[in-house]
């Protein structure tokens, strides 16, 4: 029996007044999706400065809000969400997961007073994609009801070890699907890794060089990334079906440097951004998504010399073929988006 709709049907809205899905996402810089505690008043009334200062804005209402203050969280994102403009950066929310007894009004409410102004929830602990349906679908009812024009995106978080195993289904699952982040502290949980942190690495988890011909000398070893496997996995679901991938939460606020590595590592292998829990983050997160200006201008000399993208060229002594065009693409590309929402990084890169 066939497990997704026919192509035909793929596109059509699941609701009669329902908007048309996408058929492409929209282009937005979201380098950086910044939590913040939609019940915290004082936070409340800074959320039009931050949007000046963040790609996108997002109010949790799932894990880290207290119990007595599930009802305020998802009130005062409603608040939030009317008190702004938020212009070019994003308005998403954290809504809580499918088996809360929260979930069904975090979705009912908050498109029925600002669904107009939402433009992704983040669904936690997807499982497979039957989760994705029925949010898909009961979106669709409350955008046709609500005469909300524009579809409401969902972005899943990639916290179960059932979710890492249907990641090509979830990834499949609607055209409403925006992108996945890994969610290392609940997938550590449901795997049964015996870490106690929020992402990041492991000093333990590593390999030990073979022993020399000195069989009392000292032995390097070598910290290798805890999460490789699953961002690699995360970033090819993503990218076959047209997503976006982002690493998610670092929760060591203390070490800066190993959240600037950690962020590096999953914007090489193909991450267009990360969660700030903390402002802090949030510099670095701009750093390692934006690219390097050394690497753009690199990527721009490339592309110049090949201006139809075939043949190959010598670079500094690098040989240049299709394929590093196609790789100087991303990098340029990546770049004029970049530019067009940061002037600091336009400046530092030049003509694109
Ligand atoms: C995020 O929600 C995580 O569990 O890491
Ligand atoms: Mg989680």
């Amino acid at each position: 029996m066939a497990s997704t709709r026919t192509p035909a049907k793929h596109f059509a809205p699941l609701a009669i007044g329902a908007p048309e899905p996408y058929r492409a996402l929209p282009v937005r810089l979201e380098r950086m999706i910044h939590f913040v505690p939609p019940h915290n008043e004082k936070i409340r009334s800074k959320i039009k400065e931050l949007a000046g200062q963040v790609d996108v804005v997002l109010g949790n209402l799932e894990d880290a809000v207290p119990l007595d203050q599930k009802g305020n969280a998802r009130k005062g994102f409603i608040q939030m969400a009317r008190d702004n403009d938020f212009g070019a950066t994003g308005l998403w929310t954290r809504i809580n997961c499918l088996n809360s007894p929260w979930m069904l009004d975090d979705v009912a409410e908050i498109v029925s007073a600002v669904g107009d102004k939402l433009d992704v929830i983040m669904l936690p602990k997807v499982e497979g994609p039957w989760d994705i349906h029925y949010l898909d679908q009961l979106l669709a009812q409350l955008e046709a009801k609500h005469k909300v024009a524009k579809p409401i995106l969902i972005h899943a978080i990639l916290e179960t070890a059932e979710g890492v195993n249907n990641i090509e289904a979830i990834a499949a699952a609607s055209p409403r699907m925006h992108g996945m982040s890994l969610g290392p502290a609940d997938l550590a949980a449901s795997r049964g890794m015996k870490t106690t942190r929020v992402g990041g690495g492991h000093p333990d988890y590593g390999v030990l060089a073979d022993a020399g011909s000195d069989a009392a000398a000292p032995r390097s070893f070598y910290q290798q990334d805890l999460w490789h496997y699953t961002v690699g996995k995360m970033v090819d679901a993503c990218l076959a079906y047209g997503l976006k991938p982002f690493y998610g939460p670092f929760g060591d606020f203390s070490d800066p440097a190993a959240c600037e590595a950690q962020f590096r590592n999953a914007f090489l292998q193909g991450c267009l951004g990360a969660w700030s829990l903390h402002p802090s983050q949030i510099e670095i997160a701009k750093r390692v998504f934006s690219p390097d200006p050394a690497e753009v201008k690199f990527a721009k000399r490339i592309l110049d010399a090949m201006p139809d993208g075939t043949g190959a060229v010598m670079l500094d002594g690098k040989m240049q073929d299709d394929a590093t065009w196609k790789q100087a693409k991303v990098i340029v590309d990546l770049a004029r988006i970049v530019a067009s929402k940061d002037a600091e990084r336009a400046a530092a890169y030049g003509a694109l």
